[in-house]
């Protein structure tokens, strides 16, 4: 787009959003020109555990996410009597289609004696069959507190993720065998020879990635947690291994330090995703405004799906606002 059809794109869409009484949240994987359009129009920019309780709590009556589609289902779920639109409903989540619900919930009917725990990055139908849902924000708390209580977990779909909760909370735990695209392919090899050029460097890893770069990380977080960790750490540099499009995030968070990408495949290679979910790239302004122009790309759950994956979903914001009031001393 040029900058005259980058600005037409704008005052239109932002007209519409007025219009239809319409909010925009964004993940920060997205566009960088989304991510600024939600906060110039009182939008949210954010990981996905505040996008679902933001769009839950917005008086809007249409939520138009820009994500992946397991965020445009969880605002469905969340917020029944709004209208969800998307850019695109194409956008899935590699997470999300390698856990099948036919499949996932045979492997649960094995395992009876097991408590169901699904990431966030999963359909509607699989969120059903659960009895939590989990963000990386919050993953590792809700296990701590489950095995606390000595229970077995079925942990889905992502193994790195897992693998990570496993070895913070010492869960008994039974891991699916799914992966990102995205995180999977940061290298261990090419990150030490990077933090070899620059020494002082603070790594910053999404526990997504390989426990082989999580071994070399500094920190291990979500996308909101790792750039808390880029704004309150004092090291000038950092080396970032997560999706590409949360730069412009830490870049405006923490304006005078500078960010670097962690490795992802090795020399010559070439890489499926070098970065950048493209899933998440899927969401363009042109698409938006055509969703908000035309009401295309509504998102619909079943109800009966959609009550069922209430249930774990709403545990985990309950859990996770218990936390918060813990952590303001108001409880
Ligand atoms: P967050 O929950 O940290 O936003 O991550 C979502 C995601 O898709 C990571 O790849
Ligand atoms: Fe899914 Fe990975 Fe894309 Fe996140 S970055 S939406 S986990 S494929």
């Amino acid at each position: 787009m040029s900058d005259v059809e980058a600005a037409d794109c704008k005052a239109r869409i932002k007209q519409l959003l007025a219009e239809k009484n319409a909010v925009l949240v964004a993940h920060y994987y997205t566009d960088s020109f989304l991510q600024a359009l939600a906060e110039e129009t009182g939008g949210l920019v954010s990981d996905s555990l505040e996008m679902a309780r933001f769009g839950r709590d917005s008086d809007a009556t249409t939520l138009v996410v820009a994500g992946v589609r397991f965020m445009g289902e969880t605002a469905c779920i969340l917020s029944p009597d709004k209208t969800v639109l998307m850019p695109t409903l194409d956008a899935t989540c590699s997470l999300d289609v390698a856990c099948p619900a036919d499949e996932f919930g045979a492997f649960c009917d094995a395992h009876p004696d097991h408590i169901v725990v699904v990431y966030a990055n999963t359909s509607a139908a699989v969120k059903a069959r659960a009895d939590w849902v989990v963000t990386s924000s919050i993953a590792v708390e809700v296990v701590e507190h489950l095995a606390a209580q000595g229970k077995k977990i079925i942990w889905a779909p992502d193994r790195h993720l897992g693998s990570y909760i496993q070895s913070r909370t010492g869960a008994d735990m039974l891991l699916w065998n799914g992966a990102c695209i995205v995180h999977e392919e940061f290298k261990a090899k090419g990150l030490q020879d990077l933090r070899a050029v620059y020494p002082n460097a603070a790594v910053l890893a999404h526990p997504e990635s390989p426990a082989s770069v999580l071994a070399i990380a500094d920190v291990i977080g979500s996308t909101t947690q790792i750039i808390r960790a880029a704004m309150q750490l004092p090291q000038s540099h950092f080396i970032v291994a997560t999706d590409k499009g949360i730069f412009y995030k830490l870049q405006q968070m923490a304006p005078d330090k500078t960010f670097i990408i962690a490795p992802t495949a090795g020399k010559d290679a070439t890489c499926r995703s070098c970065a950048h979910c493209p899933w998440m790239a899927m969401n363009s302004p042109q698409r938006l405004l055509e969703s908000l122009e035309t009401g295309s790309n509504r998102v619909s759950v079943p109800r009966a799906i959609s009550e069922r994956a209430m249930v774990p979903l709403q545990r985990m914001l309950d859990f996770a606002s218990g936390k918060r009031l813990k952590a303001t001393g108001r409880a």
